[in-house]
């Protein structure tokens, strides 16, 4: 049987005998995929390090394997926190006024991603399907056919892909483009997204269009298909109905007493609009002030690449908006927001969101959001709470019955909010039925095989005779 070689910046080791600590959507999903295949996944330790080594580290777990290596502290600053996370990730989110690029950091990602295909190419074996995950990597399909990797490499994306105005903003959008057309097959997460690539390449590299969504770019095929990621909704549904047993979850409970519940959970990251969603909330407040003590708001917002400036920016912006609504709105029996920048395991995850009356998932900008997906399936069918999603987000496609709002205004989220709490019960399960279905059927197996049987057709396609 072919094996599947993962590749991604961020990889999710489980402890001996442990789970993985999670560490955002990638991880998860990539870790819940792979219980469907053998392999080997590949990236980052996630240690930085003076002279890193070169020969990857193998650690063994059973049907996967894992090969990791350390980054040294210019490879860290000038590939992760430079070009991935201060030019790539901001102008893929449409933050053109956030993106910072510098020469320097290009050229790091560009050399961290040598690395990473002369350390990946030893361990390739011929029959190995490559399947590589997000923008960190994207000019590694190239660098391992100069190696002369001839095996199926895949793509999948797991953020946006901009209008290409906005790409080509990046003084490097040409030579980004002309690494991921190396790719065999690239994964999307929405149409609209696929659009956008397609239509970069056919006018800044004259890609011509053969039908179905393959492409031949330079004389190389390759193929563009959106493949929205899903969640493992069996394990998490489970979680979610035991989760009463969990200390957090029974405690936070009971404090609530007769309260309802408003839910926000993200990586402190400014794509996730979390101070705009709370001025949403204080307006919700400010309009409704018989509900003030009634409504609680918990946002859990672990803290995100904290070595990158704008999101130390974004931290003291929090904590400053934060700070004034509790101390102009609380009460010292009512404190409106609980804002919490820890990190739960998901099961306690599963049991605040089927505690909470409302889901408030509204990035100003996002790839899919698999929090939105979460809080649908760990609702209960007696009684289940409304999801405000912002339509910005690739979830809401596959989420229309959620209330969809834009998050760039304060005054629709906070009427969404009310509507939410207000909503009988009749009308919400006639939403989140056919929600909880659609999540059922579009899981992380059917992502995963839909991806993984395409790749593998490629083979067959290459190894036809011409
Ligand atoms: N998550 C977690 N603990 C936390 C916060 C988030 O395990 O304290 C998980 C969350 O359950 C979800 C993932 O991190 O599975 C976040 O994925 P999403 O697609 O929503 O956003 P991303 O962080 O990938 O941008
Ligand atoms: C998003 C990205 C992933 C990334 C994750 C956490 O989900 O798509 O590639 O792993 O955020 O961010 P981090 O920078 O900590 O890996």
């Amino acid at each position: 049987m072919a094996r599947l070689v993962i590749v991604s910046n961020r990889v999710a080791i489980p402890e001996e005998g442990g789970k993985a600590v999670a560490a955002g959507g990638l991880a998860v999903a990539v870790k819940e995929a792979f219980t469907a295949y053998e392999g080997l996944w590949f990236g980052w330790s996630g240690n930085v390090v003076e002279d890193p080594s070169t020969e990857p580290k193998l650690i063994d777990r059973g049907r996967v394997s894992y090969a990791v290596v350390d980054l040294s502290p210019q490879d860290h600053r000038e590939y992760y926190s430079g070009f991935a996370n201060r030019a790539l990730w901001p102008i893929m989110h449409y933050r053109l006024g956030l993106g910072a690029f510098s020469r320097s950091d290009y050229a790091g990602y560009q050399r961290v991603n040598r690395i990473f295909a002369r350390a990946l190419a030893n361990l390739v074996e011929p029959d190995d399907i490559i399947w590589v995950h997000d923008y960190h990597l994207l000019p590694l399909a190239s660098e391992l056919r100069g190696l002369g990797i001839a095996n199926p490499i895949g793509y999948f994306h797991h953020i946006p892909w901009p209008a290409a105005d906005v790409f080509n903003t990046l003084p490097a959008s040409g030579d980004l483009l002309r690494g991921i057309a190396d790719y065999d097959l690239i994964g999307l997460q929405t149409d609209p997204d696929v659009h956008n690539l397609t239509r970069n390449l056919i006018d800044e590299l004259r890609a011509i269009p053969l039908g179905g969504g393959s492409l031949m770019v330079d004389g190389r095929r390759t193929r563009i298909r959106s493949f929205p990621i899903g969640i493992d909704v069996a394990g998490f549904k489970e979680a979610a109905e035991n989760a009463g047993s969990n200390r957090t979850v029974r405690e936070t409970m009971a404090g609530l007493r007769t309260r309802k519940l408003l839910i926000g959970v993200d990586r402190l990251d400014y794509s996730k609009g979390v101070p705009e969603r709370m001025e949403a909330v204080e307006r919700f407040f400010a309009s409704n002030p018989d509900q003030r003590s009634n409504v609680v708001y918990i946002q859990i917002t672990p803290k995100s690449r904290t070595e990158v400036p704008e999101y130390e920016e974004l931290s003291r912006e929090v904590n400053e908006t934060v700070g004034h609504i509790n101390g102009t709105l609380g009460e010292p029996n009512w404190t409106p927001i609980q804002y919490v920048t820890k990190a739960y395991p998901r099961p306690v995850l599963a049991g605040l969101y089927r505690a909470a009356r409302v889901g408030l998932v509204t990035p100003m900008r996002d790839g899919m959001n698999l929090v939105a997906k979460e809080y649908v399936v760990a609702q209960s069918d007696e009684d289940p709470g409304v999801l405000v999603l912002s339509k910005f987000a690739g979830a809401a496609r596959q989420l229309p019955e959620a209330l969809l709002v834009n998050p760039y205004d304060r005054f629709e989220v906070a009427e969404a909010i009310r509507t939410a709490l207000y909503m009988p019960r009749g009308e919400r399960l006639e939403r989140w039925k056919p929600m909880l279905e659609r999540m059922t059927r579009e899981d992380v197996d059917w992502w995963a095989r839909n991806f993984m049987s395409e790749l593998e057709n490629f083979r067959t396609i290459e190894r036809e005779p011409p």
